[in-house]
């Protein structure tokens, strides 16, 4: 077992987001921590989620299915759970949505971070706070070479600038509010692009790829020269507890901003990526439009300060997190109720070649 699962197991942990598609996958790893996880979040809006696939609200101690700024209903879910840990996940996390409802964007993902970050300050026993932003956090100068946490925060479209704004709030508890409230240590994680099994959310390639294949329909790329920094879903959650290991064990002295991305600095082009997946899945036909929305062209995440400073390095390459995705969608193509066993599987595989690594 790695260092970080020790300090984990056992533990009351509040995930936000965790109907979504990340929360869904470290609710099964927190679960195999024999961690007590309750949830808070909105209802899962597609009619097929990896939320009601693996188990639903029965795998929780408790699962509230509220607004992140019904800040009432927040605080008694958090004082009720009596956590030492706070994942924050809940957010309007898709770049085109967030130009058709920037306010949504924005009240979830800005005034949702203060919400949850006050409901932690004033609930006895909470000893550490994640936050996940996103490696769209940058203002994006279109550079090739990666972003590291001390370069300027930005971000045109409602998305990013929604994120780069819940980095301000959050730094803004971590220097101030917190000391004020119960000392409650905060960091946050920016995240690169994660792909795994069981996301379905709109307008990302991952599942418009396995809905197109599996509805033999054409896929529609827009931006297939742009370039992101893709890891595994388990490698992006094994950053988030690794953060929340240090800010357990440390004393203060990681509250900070991580990048969590892919350990070999890969960034490869959506065109790319999608030829690896044609290698390990019947793929669509493929057809390109002209995008209308800006949104940058080339991103990629320096993890340099992660792996120093977290000893953080996920085990499985881009390649890899590829092959697992399409091992992820063949198992559930050919049967939806293997999802649960696929993913305690994929799991299991990830945390031997975590001890693999650390041995
Ligand atoms: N998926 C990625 O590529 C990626 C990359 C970097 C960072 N992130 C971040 O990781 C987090 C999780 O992303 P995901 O891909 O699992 O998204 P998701 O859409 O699958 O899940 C989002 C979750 O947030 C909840 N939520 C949204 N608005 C809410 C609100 N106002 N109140 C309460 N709950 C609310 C949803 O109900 C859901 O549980 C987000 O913060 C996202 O910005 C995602």
């Amino acid at each position: 077992m790695s260092g970080f699962e020790d300090t984990l197991r056992g533990r009351s942990v509040f995930l936000t987001g965790h109907t979504g598609f990340t929360g869904s996958w470290l609710t099964s790893w927190l679960t195999a921590l024999d961690c007590d996880v309750h949830g808070y979040a909105l209802a899962p809006e597609m009619e097929r989620s990896l939320f009601d696939l693996l188990g639903g609200a029965s795998r929780y101690a408790s699962s509230t299915l509220r607004d992140l700024n019904d800040h009432q209903a927040l605080k008694a879910a958090m004082a009720e759970a009596k956590p030492s840990v706070v994942i924050h996940l809940a957010a309007q996390p898709l770049v085109r949505r967030s130009y058709r409802d920037p306010l949504e964007t924005f009240a979830s993902n800005v005034t949702g971070t203060a919400s949850l970050l006050e409901a932690a300050r004033n609930t006895d026993g909470v000893e550490a706070v994640v936050c996940i932003t996103t490696d769209k956090v940058y203002a994006n100068r279109e550079w090739v070479y990666p972003y590291r946490e001390v370069d300027t925060l930005g971000g045109k479209d409602p998305y990013s600038a929604s994120k780069a704004a819940a980095e301000i709030v959050t730094a803004s508890y971590q220097q101030t509010m917190a000391a004020l409230g119960n000392g409650v240590k905060i960091a946050t994680a920016r995240g690169g692009n994660i792909i795994g099994g069981g996301d379905w959310s709109e307008d990302r390639l991952i599942p418009d790829f396995y809905r197109a294949a599996m509805a033999g329909e054409k896929l529609v790329i827009r931006s297939p020269d742009a370039i992101r920094p893709w890891q595994h879903v388990l490698s992006a959650c094994h950053g988030y507890l690794a953060i929340a290991h240090d800010l357990l064990s440390a004393e203060g002295k990681f509250e900070k901003a991580w990048n969590i991305g892919p350990g070999d600095g890969a960034a490869l082009t959506v065109r790319e990526v999608l030829n690896l997946l044609a290698e390990t899945s019947t793929a669509p036909e493929v057809v390109y439009e002209e995008s209308h929305l800006p949104e940058a062209q080339t991103l990629k995440l320096d993890i340099s300060k992660a792996v120093s400073g977290l000893a953080f390095m996920p085990p499985w390459n881009t390649e890899e997190a590829i092959r697992r995705t399409g091992e992820w969608y063949g198992s559930y193509a050919d049967d939806p109720s293997e999802a649960a066993a696929m993913t305690d599987l994929q799991i299991s595989d990830y945390r031997d070649a975590l001890s693999e690594t650390t041995r």
